[in-house]
């Protein structure tokens, strides 16, 4: 190989291929990690983290208070057998003339089933950040596949659109989008401490 190619040409072929596994560089790591901040803002906003508990009771309001009736996760996180969330919760928020009392609704309204709980409520930045992206943990997603779940998926997009007197998520639904893909385009780096 070094009597056909010139060393220098070597060298430069060995550097595009360090280049290629060495990850993103300091800035773009500080950048997606500054990102990540507005990612955790949203995940932990009551909207969102109402569902994503380690209990077996749905939260409710801005104080996560545990869900009134009874309500239960149920063997599939669709309620209990004979409690559906699905009694109550329709595929739509109702007209505001039922009142701010009234139950909201998205397509799917469940909780994540017992042996996946996808739990966000309580946790610390780094965390959240190794859950979010754990195979293990998040229904087998890769970043693909997250960051479409996070643009579309009908229960994240109530979170902006929550019915009632119901505070929707602080930050726009576009931006966090964007912030998400920031995170992940570098490999979505954790925070450190
Ligand atoms: C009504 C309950 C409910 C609400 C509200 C809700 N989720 Fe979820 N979430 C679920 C369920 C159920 C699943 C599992 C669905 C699946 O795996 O297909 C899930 C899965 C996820 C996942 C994929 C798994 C993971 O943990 O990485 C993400 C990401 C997610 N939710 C983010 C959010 C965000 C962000 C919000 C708020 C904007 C939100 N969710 C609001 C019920 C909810
Ligand atoms: C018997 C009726 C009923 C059933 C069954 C029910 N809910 Fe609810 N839910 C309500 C009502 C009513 C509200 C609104 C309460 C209010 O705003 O005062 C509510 C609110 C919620 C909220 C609060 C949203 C927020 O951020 O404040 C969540 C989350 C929720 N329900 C999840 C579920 C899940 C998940 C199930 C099934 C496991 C379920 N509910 C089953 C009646 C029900």
């Amino acid at each position: 190989m070094s009597r056909l190619l010139p060393h220098s040409v070597v060298l430069l072929l060995l550097a595009g291929l360090a280049g290629c596994n060495s990850g993103p560089d300091p800035a773009q790591r500080q950048a997606a990690v500054d990102a990540f901040a507005t990612v955790q803002k949203v995940f932990q906003h009551p909207r969102c983290q109402n569902c994503h508990i380690p209990g077996d009771q749905p939260l409710q309001f801005d104080e996560g208070l545990p869900h009134a009736m009874g309500v239960v996760r149920g063997p599939a996180g669709h309620g209990a057998e004979g409690l559906p969330c699905s009694t109550c919760h329709g595929e739509a928020n109702p007209p505001a003339s039922y009142g701010p009392h009234a139950p909201p609704g998205a397509p799917h309204w469940a909780l994540p089933p017992p042996q996946q709980r996808m739990v966000t409520i309580g946790l610390s930045a780094p965390e959240l950040c190794r859950m979010i992206q754990d195979k293990g943990q998040n229904g087998s997603r890769d970043f693909a596949a997250l960051l479409k779940h996070v643009s579309e998926d009908k229960l994240v997009l109530w979170g902006w659109n929550p019915g009632g007197t119901r505070a929707p998520v602080s930050v726009p639904h576009a931006e966090f989008v964007a912030k998400f893909k920031t995170w992940t385009d570098a490999g979505a780096p954790c925070p450190t401490g």
